[in-house]
């Protein structure tokens, strides 16, 4: 199996997924951010990883998941909001829209610590936005048990894979 991962990190909690990724599955693996544009085309697997920003994708994962060639993907997100919250799971399915040509094999929301500085700022605006409350949750994630739940998700992908062989 021959998978691309690429992914979008600032402040690299998307980065430390995507590196788990890129370790857990079999196969030839190959790790690229999104600002290296990777050509998407020869690939049994795509993993992509980016981290939510005003609600959606960040915009370079944005541009990068409209140009993806047809393929069977795995998409992941780091968010401050809670991964259960409307606001994450919003902001997979906007990106699950942007690949309807590709079969999305599995999706996976996770909590990624805010920076400080970024979140005392932001918490001074009224109103707040919506993801903000839930934010003093993410500190300390993703953690390993987030990176377990990953691999399960990515597993149950994988199997899906092998099975349309
Ligand atoms: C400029 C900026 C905007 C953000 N906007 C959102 C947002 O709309 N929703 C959210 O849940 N988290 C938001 N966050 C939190 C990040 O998505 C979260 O911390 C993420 O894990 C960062 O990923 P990274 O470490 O890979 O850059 C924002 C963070 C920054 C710095």
């Amino acid at each position: 199996m021959k998978t691309l991962i690429v992914y979008s990190s600032k402040s690299g909690n998307t980065r430390k997924l995507a590196e788990a990724v890129y370790d857990f599955l079999p196969g030839e693996n190959f790790l690229r951010t999104v600002e290296e544009k990777p050509d998407s085309s020869g690939y049994d697997f795509i993993v992509v990883g980016f981290w939510l920003q005003g609600g959606k994708a960040d915009p370079e994962s944005l541009e990068y998941l409209a140009t993806i060639a047809p393929g069977n993907l795995f998409l992941f997100a780091t968010h401050g909001a809670s991964a259960s919250s409307q606001h994450a799971q919003k902001a997979i399915q906007e990106a699950k829209e942007l690949v309807s040509s590709s079969k999305v094999l599995g999706t996976f929301n996770c909590q990624g610590e805010v920076k400080k500085e970024f979140l005392a700022k932001v918490q001074q605006k009224d109103p707040q936005p919506p993801w903000v409350k839930d934010a003093p949750g993410a500190v300390g994630h993703p953690d390993g048990s987030d990176i377990a739940n990953l691999q399960s998700e990515l597993e149950r992908a994988v199997t899906m894979l092998r099975a349309e062989k």
